[in-house]
């Protein structure tokens, strides 16, 4: 066969080989990671097949150099193939975690101890004088690189331990966040202050790690309360369950805990164990939890006493603590004074409703009136707003009103004895003044007019809830079984029948 048409067909094999190169590297999944190394081999192997077949000034070299680069790169491409069908169709169908970076370092060595090979055969370069100078040279980097060498064995520990990953929220020591990244060398935390928090892998090796996402993310958390001794722990330990049990943050199970803690210098200390998901928000959680404990308390006239250090003796007056409670007293008069609905009544009247009183300070968020509970108090918003919210069907729940100083809530119950129609949320810190029926009552048998004015309230409030057409139906249908008016009955509920 005349040397043109050898070369001509050598020429087509090749382009015919390249091409089923590309199509296999695109269709099978093994050889997709290696494509751009395909490319090159094969471009190389043409080069080859060139220096070969044509001849020009330093073709050997060219030849022995292209030779070298492809024997590597031949090699890489076996090594990636066999991880890759290790990986897949050994490792993964058995659940067997093994680190990549294990993986990269042995081809890393696989492939270097190939390069020196080639540096032998092809080149004829002297190893030994370069192995020597490598021991020399290597005991000097060692030495020089033994912190990032102590870094990649343990990254490749952790790997392999896999104590946390990424997105999960860890502490190392004194350093705490969520784990941003982790490489052969350190782990990126971002920390709860938004900083990058850089660890090295040698140092996280040898400290304490907690891991806050694992096994599960609900984490328990501890926060002391001190209340004075004059309070029964039984007690304390209602009202502040009761306070943060739907604390924003606050997971609805396991069950809030408060344990006495110890007897401590000025007060009792109290353990508040709560469950979290978010550990993120811990910080702010506390603060919710802390400031409901301290508003319940200050509402059940619990004290947290201060730490006291020295004897402070201190003598109030029994003249002095009268005056206090009598200001406290006219607070109360001022603001049932200025509500429009009572302004039918006497100032003696007032001072009756002033006698059943007392104040409460809720934080925003929390629950004053729970709906389908029994109610038997009705509230005046001193300061502050708070949003009336019907839950509907399914769940949902609409705000009917938005209240603020000086708008009362409450009555509904109280003056029907039926369950509380609404929900009252609070929406800023509030101040309330809340009356018992008892002075209500009082105040009701002496004044038609408070009982007109109220039932025209009740009425109008009770028209607004009645959404629906069903309720409207069904509202309308007790009105006309019972045939009595809302007025009438409000007087029979609190036995002021004329
Ligand atoms: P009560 O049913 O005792 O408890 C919930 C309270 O929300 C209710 O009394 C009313 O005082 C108040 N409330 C109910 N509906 C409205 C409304 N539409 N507008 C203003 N306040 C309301």
């Amino acid at each position: 066969m005349p040397p043109i048409v050898l070369q001509l067909l050598q020429g087509a094999g090749l382009t015919v080989f390249i091409l089923a190169v590309l199509y296999f590297s695109k269709k099978l999944g093994v050889l997709k990671r290696v494509r751009g190394a395909l490319v090159i081999a094969t471009v190389l192997l043409a080069i080859l097949l060139v220096s070969r077949l044509v001849h020009f000034p330093g073709q050997e070299r060219v030849f022995t150099f292209d030779l070298g680069i492809l024997v590597l790169i031949g090699v890489y491409i076996v090594l990636q193939v066999l991880d890759e069908l290790i990986w897949e169709h050994v490792l993964k169908p058995k659940h067997i975690s093994v680190p990549r970076l294990l993986f990269d370092v042995f081809n890393f060595v696989v492939l270097v101890g190939v390069g020196l090979a080639l540096l032998k055969t092809l080149f004829d370069v002297n190893l030994t004088g370069f192995l020597v100078t490598s021991t020399v040279l290597s005991a000097i980097l060692g030495l020089s690189l033994q912190d990032l060498l102590t870094s990649l064995m343990a990254g490749i520990a952790l790997q392999i331990e896999s104590p946390f990953q990424v997105r999960d929220w860890i502490r190392v020591g004194d350093k705490e966040g969520e784990v941003t990244q982790m490489n052969w060398r350190s782990i990126t935390l971002r920390s709860r202050d938004n900083n990058n928090v850089i660890i090295p892998n040698s140092i996280i090796a040898k400290q304490d790690i907690s891991n806050f996402s694992r096994p599960q993310k609900l984490q328990l958390v501890h926060v002391t309360v001190g209340v004075s001794y004059a309070t029964p722990p039984g007690l304390v330990k209602g009202v502040i369950s009761r306070a943060i049990a739907d604390a924003d943050g606050v997971a609805p199970t396991p069950a809030v805990q408060v344990f006495v803690k110890r007897f401590a210098e000025s007060a009792v200390e109290y353990d508040l164990r709560f469950w979290i998901e978010d550990f993120e928000r811990l910080n702010a959680i506390s603060d919710s939890v802390q400031t409901r404990v301290w508003y319940a308390l200050d509402r059940a006239g619990m004290a947290i006493p201060f730490p006291q250090r020295d004897v402070h003796l201190r003598t109030i007056s029994e003249e002095r603590e009268e005056r206090e409670k009598a200001r406290g007293r006219e607070d109360v008069f001022r603001v049932l004074r200025q509500v429009t609905t009572f302004q039918s009544l006497s100032d003696s009247q007032i001072q009756i409703l002033t006698g059943t009183a007392r104040f409460e300070r809720y934080a925003t968020g929390e629950i004053l009136v729970r709906q389908g509970e029994e109610g038997r108090s009705l509230f005046v918003i001193r300061s502050g707003t708070v949003s009336v919210e019907r839950a509907g069907e399914a769940g949902s729940s609409q705000r009917m009103a938005t209240l603020r100083a000086g708008d009362f809530f409450g009555e509904m119950s109280l003056l029907t004895g039926e369950p509380r129609s609404a929900t009252v949320v609070s929406m800023s810190e509030v101040e309330v003044v809340v009356v018992d029926k008892s002075g209500v009552a009082a105040v009701l048998s002496q004044d038609q007019k408070l009982v007109k004015s109220l039932s025209d309230t009740l009425e109008r409030r009770s028209r607004q809830l009645a959404r629906t057409a069903l309720e409207q139906q069904r509202l309308a249908d007790v009105a006309a079984a019972e045939q009595v008016p809302l007025f009438l009955r409000i007087q029979r509920f609190f036995g002021i029948e004329n």
